[in-house]
This record gives structure tokens, sequence and C-alpha cells, in this order.
């Protein structure tokens, strides 16, 4: 599914299904010991999408263990990103080479427990989903805006290794299949450039949203949207059909 948003630069692995029987390295399997079974479900689907992932850009199978909060580590060259959330497990992956950092989110296409959009939400924010939820009823955007602060923190903490609070980012979502993210902290040097934005995708599918941002490597100085080329859209991606294309080298368990 997430295939539809990302660029041809990186490869994506995901499944609706749990694959409870994939192998797990012994250093994965202390990890999770002492975990629920949704937990441990969520876990070995994800690196079982790792490892597919990971053969898809010619590498051997790896473990992929936490760091001290909670970010995966991966192989040395490789950047990605993981998410799982009730019927839906995705990992991206790219080369360090071509592609500086990636955020990948997927939520429930459902509205956010009373209160969280407010806890997680500028005032800009609100308005903002307030005018979406009026011209296209047919997304919960206070779910969206959350699923896109979620990939913005993925991206932004390899690269920082810094917390970033929800009100530490203005998104802008476009009915379109875009967002972007002004970084309202200092943001983190990256290839000799202050970090201040993130642009992605989004698409709303099967009752899932999924946002992701690839920042390509390479960008020229001063040049706000993504080198990595996507073809423009052109219809709402909440109505969009799977019309896009393979464009990446992708695979679904
Ligand atoms: C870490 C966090 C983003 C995970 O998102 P989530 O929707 O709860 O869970 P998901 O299933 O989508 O993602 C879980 C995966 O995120 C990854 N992850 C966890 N911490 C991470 C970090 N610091 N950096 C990058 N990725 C991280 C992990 O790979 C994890 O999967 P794994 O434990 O199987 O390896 C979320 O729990 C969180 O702490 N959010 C607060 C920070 C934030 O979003 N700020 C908004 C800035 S605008």
């Amino acid at each position: 599914m997430i295939k539809e948003i990302l660029p041809s630069s990186v490869v994506a692995v995901d499944t609706f299904d749990d694959i409870p029987h994939a192998m797990l390295f012994p250093e994965e399997e202390v990890v999770i010991e002492r975990s629920v079974e949704k937990r441990r479900k969520e876990f070995i689907t994800a690196r079982a999408c790792a490892r597919r992932a990971l053969g898809l850009l010619g590498r051997p199978p790896a473990p992929i263990l936490p760091g001290p909060r909670g970010e995966p580590r991966w192989p040395m060259g490789v950047v990605g990103s993981i998410t799982h959330c009730a019927g839906y497990r995705g990992v991206v992956l790219g080369e360090s080479t071509g592609v500086v950092t990636i955020g990948i989110d997927a939520e429930p296409d459902e509205e956010l427990p009373f209160g969280v959009l407010e806890a997680i939400a500028l005032p800009a924010e609100l308005a903002q989903v307030d005018r979406l939820r009026a011209a296209h009823p047919e997304v919960c955007w206070d779910r969206l805006l959350f699923c896109a602060k979620e990939a913005v923190y993925k991206a932004w903490f390899p690269l920082t290794n810094r917390w970033l609070s929800f009100e530490n980012a203005l998104v802008t979502l476009d009915p379109a299949g875009t967002f972007s993210a002004r970084l309202l902290v200092p943001g983190a040097m990256v290839e000799g450039q202050v970090l201040k934005s993130f642009t992605g995708r989004w698409l709303a599918r099967r009752g899932l949203l999924a946002t992701a941002i690839v920042r390509a490597a390479g960008r020229r100085p001063g040049h706000l949207q993504e080198a990595t080329q996507w073809s423009a859209p052109s219809k709402s991606a909440a109505n969009r059909t799977a019309d896009s294309g393979d464009r990446s080298r992708t695979t679904s368990l």
C-alpha cells in the first residue's frame, strides 16, 4: 500500500497480516521476551518485512534492534523507518548514499480519541482540520495530522538524536496527497544546510491512513521541495485508485 506514496529511490515491504512464525535473531528475541502478544506480533512481522526490504536492497538479513529512544538501528549504509498499527505493518528502506532520512506512519482512518487533537495540534492546525473536515468529510483529518506528525518525528530523530514535541512542527495537509512540516525549533545541519522543513505524501486506503517522508540526499541549497521527483498528484489522494504504477521496488508479504 505505502508504495503508492514513495519515490523510486527507496524499497518498501508491507503487509495487512501478521507473520507470527517469522524467524527472529536471538538478540531480537531478547527485546520482546517479556512483551504481550500484540507487541510480539507487530515486532516479529515488522522484522520479517525489514528482512525482505534489505533483500530488495541486495543486502543480507540482519537483526533490527531498537536504539535507546526506540529508533530502529539499520545496518551501516541503510536508512529506514517502521510503522505498525492494527491491520498493517510496513517498512521502507533506502541507501544512505541516496536518501538522508525516512519517516513513515500508518493509522486507522478514524477520528482521534476525545481530547487528543487539542493536545497535538497548534492553533493553525486546528483551524486547518476544521476547514478540511468541512470540504472533504471522507478523510479523518485529525488522525491524518497526527499521522503526519509521527512521520516527521521518525524522519527527524535519526538526523538529530533529539526529541521533537507535537507543537514543534507546523504541519500543512494538502487534500491532493502531500503535506509539509515547518520545524519550529532550530533544526539539525543536514548536508551543510539547516534543516527547516520536511515534505511528504499521504494516502487513505482500506480504512487506513499512511504518511511517508523520504528526504533525498544532494538537495540544492535553499531548495524547499524534495530532490526526489514525485509525479504531481492530480486527484484527491482519498479518492485515487491504485493507478500510480510501481515507481519503487516494493513488495507485499
Ligand atoms: C516513536 C513514535 C513516533 C512511534 O509511533 P507510533 O505511531 O506510536 O508507532 P508505530 O507503530 O507507527 O511506529 C513504531 C516504530 O517507530 C520506530 N521508532 C520508535 N522510536 C523511534 C525514534 N525515536 N525515531 C525513529 N523511529 C522510531 C520503531 O521502529 C518502532 O517500531 P519497532 O519498535 O517495532 O522497531 C511515537 O510513539 C512517539 O513517541 N511520538 C511522539 C513524538 C512525536 O510524534 N512528535 C511529533 C513531532 S511533530
